[in-house]
């Protein structure tokens, strides 16, 4: 009998089709959102499960997984998942580092570039039938990121990636991390110091209890005027009601590719600022890096399921718990 293996995303029938050729595969019954109840009950005989960012995988839903070893999820982030709960319950946890550093970072460049040179609001502009008189020496008028400071907020492997392009650009670089970690070219500052000095705050930390609103209300407030905000990381990681008050008198700036709430809501007051370039949480998605972040959470999925170590585990921890805790 093959092992059942749960997947809680769409996939191409090229990925699709090996796995069920291993696996007995299950899926959700239609395009929605499956309900924590019918995803319980899929998962009470699955011994795999591949999963992303969209599907939140509770310590309750965990907890109804009697057979289940490993939750792979195809993204680095894991904050959608309770780690805790999964380590408890000896599930390995695989994830994606590394392989997606160069799209992320060269994203978050992007949206510096695309806000303070004003990108989207030109393109609008111009296809809002607003040029009509050629060149025009105060056209839309940026600010240059050789001339800025620039903030970053936690090295990773992402951050250390945009550091290594700012100084590219000749910008005076700060950065501070959880814990000390000196880069050369870069001042190592502390956090309120941060965002008091920075020209641009980018925040290329992990999403946990201690980073959420990293970006308070406080700190925004001690940003310059006319400063930039660049959020690449993850929606909670910036306190959002305070930042739409900054937006929303003109006194910020932003480029953010991610939101307390994914999709963000149609409504959304950002959407109808001109001082915020939006992306729909795209830091990944080129189709190299896609590919590389499927080949690695395929691996976990294959290795977890065989009872093997999975190879990029985001609770190495589950290896000591004893087998008794199960
Ligand atoms: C991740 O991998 O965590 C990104 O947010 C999505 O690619």
């Amino acid at each position: 009998m093959k092992p059942k293996c749960l997947i809680t995303l769409e996939l191409p029938d090229d990925i699709r089709a090996p796995l069920e050729q291993r696996y007995e595969v299950l899926t959700w019954p239609g395009p929605e959102r499956l309900s924590e109840q019918v995803l319980g009950e899929l998962l009470s005989a699955t011994e795999g499960l591949l999963c992303a960012l969209s599907k939140p995988i509770s310590a309750s839903l965990l907890n109804s997984a009697k057979a289940l070893k490993v939750v792979s999820t195809i993204s680095v982030g894991v904050d959608h998942i309770d780690l805790a709960a999964a380590t408890r319950k000896g599930i390995a946890v695989g994830h994606t580092p590394g392989v997606l550093v160069d799209s992320t970072a060269d994203l978050a460049l992007a949206l510096m570039l695309g806000v303070t040179r004003r990108v989207a609001e030109a393109d609008r502009w111009i296809r809002g039938a607003n040029w009509t008189q050629g060149w025009q020496s105060d056209l839309l008028l940026g600010t240059d990121l050789s001339q800025a400071k620039v903030g970053v907020v936690g090295l990773g492997p992402i951050g250390q990636a945009v550091v290594k392009r700012l100084a590219g650009f000749g910008a005076r670089v700060l950065v501070w991390n959880r814990t000390y970690r000196p880069v050369e070219g870069a001042e190592w500052v502390e956090l309120d110091a941060l965002f008091a000095e920075s020209d641009i705050v980018t925040l290329h930390t992990a999403l946990t209890e201690d980073t959420q609103h990293i970006a308070s209300r406080a700190r925004l407030a001690m940003m310059p005027d006319r400063a930039v905000l660049i959020n690449t990381g993850r929606g909670p990681l910036v306190d959002e009601s305070a930042l739409l008050d900054e937006l929303s008198s003109a006194r910020l700036r932003a480029g953010l590719d991610v939101f307390q709430v994914e999709p963000l809501p149609i409504d959304h007051p950002f959407l109808s600022l001109d001082n915020v370039v939006l992306l729909p949480h795209v830091g990944s998605a080129t189709a190299a890096t896609r590919h590389a972040m499927v080949a690695r959470a395929l691996g976990n999925l294959h290795a977890g399921i065989a009872g093997e170590r999975v190879p990029f585990c985001a609770n190495p921890e589950v290896y000591r718990v004893s087998a008794s805790a199960r």
